[in-house]
């Protein structure tokens, strides 16, 4: 749990349609009176940026790739995430420690037990090991994604692969969602996006992080 702060992370495979909902719920908390760090992984800090760079377009082996976005996110944590928490902001994080665990764990079939070491060497501080105090898993099934992602940007080194391999990350998803079911929203995110959106809504509401 957060000291005071409130810990949201954002998760999905790619084309999952995640963003839009992250700025309306800032702007909710933001009304509600709440001082919102909006912020991303790999990134968020100026190092952390670099590192996203070389994570989504140079080749490299799930090793160095795991590596890569774990010094990231240590960098991240300690500029920004723990700062903001301590603070008593709403930190809300387009994706973390969930998404080694889906994309590299998963999608690569890198070894968990090194993600769990990684996981615990890099996460862990005063308060005992920092995870979100929710998080939010957009969960889409991979063929609809691939056409979504099929009419946007240039495909970076993840968003080209094939639709086996989002299925991976789809499992890798579900195995941490079972493994700390407390902490996970699941939604729907085939849904249109109203109803997407008033799905998250009322979950938040439910859990006394918003009110109505
Ligand atoms: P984004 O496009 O949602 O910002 O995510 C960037 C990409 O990085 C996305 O394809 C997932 C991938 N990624 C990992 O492979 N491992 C990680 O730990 C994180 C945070 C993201």
């Amino acid at each position: 749990m957060s000291s005071t702060g409130l810990f949201i992370s954002f998760e999905g495979i790619d084309g999952a349609g995640k963003s839009t909902h992250i700025e309306a719920l800032a702007q909710a908390f933001a009304q509600q009176g709440r001082q919102v760090t909006l912020t991303r992984e790999p990134g968020g800090t100026p190092l952390a940026e670099k590192l996203r760079e070389m994570v989504l377009h140079d080749a490299m082996d799930s090793l160095t790739e795991s590596l890569l976005v774990f010094a990231a996110r240590r960098d991240h944590l300690q500029q920004v995430i723990e700062p903001a928490l301590a603070r008593g902001d709403v930190v809300l994080c387009d994706r973390f420690t969930d998404a080694t665990f889906a994309y590299q764990g998963g999608g690569r079939g890198f070894d968990l037990t090194v993600l769990r070491q990684l996981e615990a060497w890099v996460q862990t501080s005063a308060h005992g090991l920092r995870q979100p105090d929710v998080t939010v898993w957009f969960e889409l099934d991979p063929a609809i994604a691939a056409q979504r992602l099929a009419a946007a940007r240039v495909p970076d080194r993840f968003e080209s692969q094939p639709v086996a391999f989002f299925q991976a990350v789809s499992d890798g998803y579900a195995a941490r969602a079972e493994a700390d079911a407390a902490r996970f929203v699941r939604l729907n995110a085939a849904q249109a996006r109203e109803a997407v959106w008033a799905q998250l809504h009322a979950s938040l509401v439910q859990r006394g992080w918003l009110s109505a």
